[in-house]
């Protein structure tokens, strides 16, 4: 009994002290978002924090949801004949809004500075061939040209917006429509950062053609 008592009595304790903690933690917070002057923005970094590269971005969002954006629409020759592929369930054009957010946030992602371009030790996607540039040209290329790097992203957010208007109205001609400027967006970048000096064939980006 008593040590239960002594039980409920150090768990209201521990309360106590986390709600200490949390306290202290968001009158830190504060101090930190405030800065230094008053009224001023924190710097960024102190806000926001990439942990990812964008390699991992590419990788985990970027294409993935675009290649979903890609398939929704599309015709696939199997064993069994053509098969046309649409969204026509409810869940399936909901599962392609997700995929169209995921796409239009992960631009927001690739804007954001400080990210490495690969994890520590990583290397760009066919470094050893010629006109492709390393991680290091890449990030320097971006940060010398903001300009240019929030047109390349806004113009792959306006294509996957145009997408996602479509997704509104059930229309899939035109998330067809809006897959093709989807991929110029993703070229259109590519050319500029990944290989300027060069079009490897076969270079992922692109919907299956
Ligand atoms: C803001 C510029 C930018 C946009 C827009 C962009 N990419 Fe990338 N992407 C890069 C850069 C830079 C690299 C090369 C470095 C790397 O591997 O991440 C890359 C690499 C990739 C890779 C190779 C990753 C690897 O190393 O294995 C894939 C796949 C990819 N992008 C897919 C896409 C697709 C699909 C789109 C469009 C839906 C897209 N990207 C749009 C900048 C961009």
């Amino acid at each position: 009994m008593s040590g239960q008592r002594r039980g409920a009595g150090s768990r209201a304790g521990a309360v106590r002290v986390c709600a200490a903690i949390v306290a202290g933690v968001a009158l830190a917070g504060v101090a930190a978002e405030s800065g230094s002057g008053a009224g001023r923005p924190p710097p960024a970094a102190r806000v926001l924090r990439p942990v990812a590269s964008v390699q991992e971005i590419m990788l985990s969002e970027v294409n993935p949801s675009a290649t979903y954006l890609w398939n929704a629409v599309s015709t696939e020759s199997t064993a069994q004949g053509v098969v046309d592929h649409r969204p026509t369930s409810e869940a399936d054009w909901l599962a392609a809004r997700h995929q169209a957010l995921v796409l239009i946030e992960a631009g927001n992602l690739l804007l954001m500075e400080g990210r490495p371009i690969v994890a520590r030790g990583g290397q760009v996607e066919d470094a050893e061939q010629p006109g492709i540039l390393g991680p290091a040209e890449i990030r320097q290329a971006m940060d010398a040209d903001r300009a240019r790097l929030r047109r390349l992203v806004h113009a792959l957010q306006d294509a996957t917006l145009k997408a996602l208007a479509a997704i509104e109205r059930k229309d899939a001609d035109a998330l067809l429509d809006a897959g093709g400027d989807i991929d110029e967006a993703c070229e259109a970048c590519h050319k500029t950062y990944w290989y300027p000096g060069s079009a490897p064939a076969g270079i992922a980006g692109g919907p299956a053609k």
